[in-house]
């Protein structure tokens, strides 16, 4: 499963990348607007140059008509360069862009996802990934980790190339439930992703280890020291 980092801080992308080798970044027109850049196209050629050049980059047009939105896509493709994924909402005249750009080759990840049928037409339009946003969709009643599972499994048996890449989530437990069906990706902000994959008791376990060693074998000493 691809794992990517919704922010677009760059203390916090670097921070996580040191711990692990991430798949990329994901932002919206939030996400960036937090980092009070007011060059959005700025901030994101700094993500660009700290994460790694084959990770993905994915960004949101603004535009809401057709031919603006596949314009604008095709500036930003032009400005931030090979693995980005514009980002354009499954809503208005987002599926008639999302088809024209997929013909012209132009990566695609429909977001903005509230329900199984605007991600179905995305995928039919050639998206490459489709976003659901999971909380979004709890906080409104509805079950969102379902509706990715049912996106993902409409989109499987349809043999769309899409996948589904899991979005806006609170917590750790719906992340998992997403690997658990199978689910190619997701986009994790960086405070789940550490709740995630570091927590506290495991730490402390690991220093009990070094403490114990330490005890018996000599304070600073590790496998090195021994022939
Ligand atoms: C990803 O495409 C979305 O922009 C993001 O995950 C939304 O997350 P939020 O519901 O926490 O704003």
């Amino acid at each position: 499963m691809l794992i990517l980092i919704d922010d677009a801080d760059l203390t916090k992308i670097e921070e996580l990348y040191a711990k692990y080798p991430y798949d990329g970044v994901t932002t919206n027109p939030t996400i960036l607007s937090k980092t009070g850049n007011p060059d959005p196209m700025d901030q994101l050629k700094k993500i660009r140059k700290v994460i790694p050049e084959d990770a993905m980059l994915h960004a949101q047009v603004l535009s809401v008509e057709t031919d603006d939105m596949v314009r604008e896509a095709k500036h930003m493709v032009s400005v931030l360069g090979e693995n980005t994924y514009v980002k354009i909402p499954a809503v208005g005249n987002g599926l008639k862009a999302i088809s024209i750009l997929a013909k012209e080759g132009i990566n695609v990840t429909a977001t903005a996802i509230y329900g199984v049928m605007p991600a179905f037409m995305a995928a039919k339009a050639g998206a490459k990934f489709l976003a659901p946003y999971v909380n979004r969709l709890d906080n409104l009643g509805y079950d969102g980790v379902q509706i990715a599972k049912d996106i993902h499994t409409i989109v499987k048996a349809a043999g769309y190339e899409a996948e589904v890449l899991g979005a806006s989530f609170k917590n750790s437990q719906q992340v998992l439930e997403m690997g658990k069906f199978g689910i190619g990706s997701v986009t994790v902000n960086p405070d789940t992703l550490s709740t995630l994959a570091f927590n506290g008791v495991a730490e402390n376990a690991v220093k009990d280890f070094i403490c114990d060693f330490e005890k018996c074998c000599g304070q600073g000493k590790t496998m090195l020291d021994f022939e």
